[in-house]
């Protein structure tokens, strides 16, 4: 659900490409976005209206002259991220590109601040037209995004340049520049056990199995926010490209986050640090009947970081008593935004039941789920606290 929250106004002309306009509005739901749609009133000569009414779930326009919407066109555009034309015509090129405004659609191109899209389809000789031509540059001139069409058999039966480009590659460059805004905060996640030394050969270290971590990463880098996870021993490993530091102890995670902290840095501080490391690590293989280990606090790598500036502080806490106690503690004590506890059942294993402490004393509980869909939900309620603080729109 990357474009959740996004709302789309999907502008359709008459073009034979048109039913591939069917196909954008679902792809845009899948994702989450809500999509309104705009029609030219020859595109309703190819395509009944009630088609895109069904499909997105929201009332589809064309009029442009209605009693009881007397200002539809800026009403249209006012709160949506991205308008996009998909099918463009020569027509509403042309129109777009000398500021024609004598139909809904175009009229509300002319009062949309938001960046407008448009996927041109058409035969290959109206696209090579030295007019169409201009008029695309012109409209690449004046802020205007293109997406070239592409080459091949074209739906009068001629070959060439023209095809409008496919849904998957128009929802992506959708995407990528609705994204924009998110490569702009970088998120630090860490996962995973860090160890400490017994001797050179054995070591201590806790249950943490590092899932949660990769799967966070893993959503991030989907939404399209840059990511560093900084991994201790752990099971699991990111599928995507993600860039990864491996480290072993509370000092090596502590730098790690301080190299990797810059500035709209998000730290979700997953990983199960040791929090004892053993006092006097043994120079050898000791084989003695029995062995006695001292061992002493390690770094508190969350209070090591108190000055640290982040855009938003995210720890876990995990107890075997006092759990809510435990959690407010560590909220006030580490400086956190949100101190997720974590159920001390639910280490090694692929659900969680975990509760959410904020700063503003607020408190949210999810039930018994899956790790993949508690960490799209933490994600959520992180961008949500970005958003109330005004950090991102
Ligand atoms: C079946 C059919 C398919 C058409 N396909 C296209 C097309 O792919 N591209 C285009 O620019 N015009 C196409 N046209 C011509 C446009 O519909 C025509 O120029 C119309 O006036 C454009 O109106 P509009 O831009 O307001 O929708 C097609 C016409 C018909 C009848």
């Amino acid at each position: 659900m990357i474009l959740k929250d996004k709302k789309i106004l999907l502008g359709v002309s008459s073009s034979i490409a048109i039913y591939k306009a069917l196909e954008l509005v679902r792809l845009f739901k899948r994702e989450g976005a809500e999509v309104f749609v705009v029609m030219t009133r020859n595109a309703k000569k190819l395509i009944n209206p009630l088609l895109f009414s069904a499909l997105s779930g929201n009332p589809t326009f064309w009029e442009m002259f209605l009693e009881e919407k007397k200002y539809l066109h800026l009403e249209l555009v006012q709160n949506i991220h991205l308008f996009l034309i998909a099918p463009a015509t020569a027509n509403i090129i042309s129109k777009i590109a000398h500021g024609i405004a004598d139909d809904l659609l175009t009229t509300s191109v002319l009062a949309c601040k938001s960046p407008i899209v448009i996927a041109p389809a058409m035969n290959v000789n109206m696209w090579e037209k030295k007019v169409i031509q201009q008029n695309i540059e012109n409209l690449k001139r004046n802020g205007f995004f293109i997406i070239e069409p592409e080459e091949g058999e074209l739906g009068c039966g001629e070959k060439g340049k023209g095809r409008m480009a496919e849904p998957e590659k128009i929802l992506n460059f959708v995407k990528s520049l609705l994204l924009e805004e998110k490569k702009r905060i970088k998120f630090v996640i860490t996962g995973g056990a860090t160890e400490s030394n017994i001797d050179k050969i054995r070591i201590i270290t806790n249950r943490a199995s590092g899932l949660l971590s990769v799967l966070l990463a893993e959503i991030c880098h989907q939404l399209g926010y840059e990511v560093t996870l900084i991994l201790g021993r752990s099971e699991y490993y990111p599928a995507l490209p993600i860039k990864v530091k491996r480290v072993s102890t509370n000092e090596e995670m502590l730098n790690a986050i301080k190299e990797e902290a810059a500035e709209n840095t998000c730290l979700i501080m997953n990983a199960a640090p040791c929090d004892y490391q053993v006092k006097e690590i043994f120079p050898s293989k000791l084989k003695d009947e029995e062995l006695e280990l001292k061992l002493v606090r390690n770094i508190d790598i969350l209070k090591a970081l108190k000055e640290t500036q982040f855009l938003c502080k995210v720890g876990f806490s995990c107890d075997t008593e006092n759990e809510l106690k435990e959690g407010e503690r560590k909220l006030k004590e580490k400086s956190l935004s949100i101190c997720v506890i974590n159920p001390s059942e639910t280490i090694g294993k692929k659900e969680i039941k975990a509760t959410l402490l904020f700063e503003n004393g607020k408190k949210k509980e999810f039930p018994l789920m899956d790790k993949k869909e508690f960490a799209f939900k933490l994600i959520e309620e992180i961008e949500l606290w970005l958003k109330e603080k005004h950090l991102i729109q």
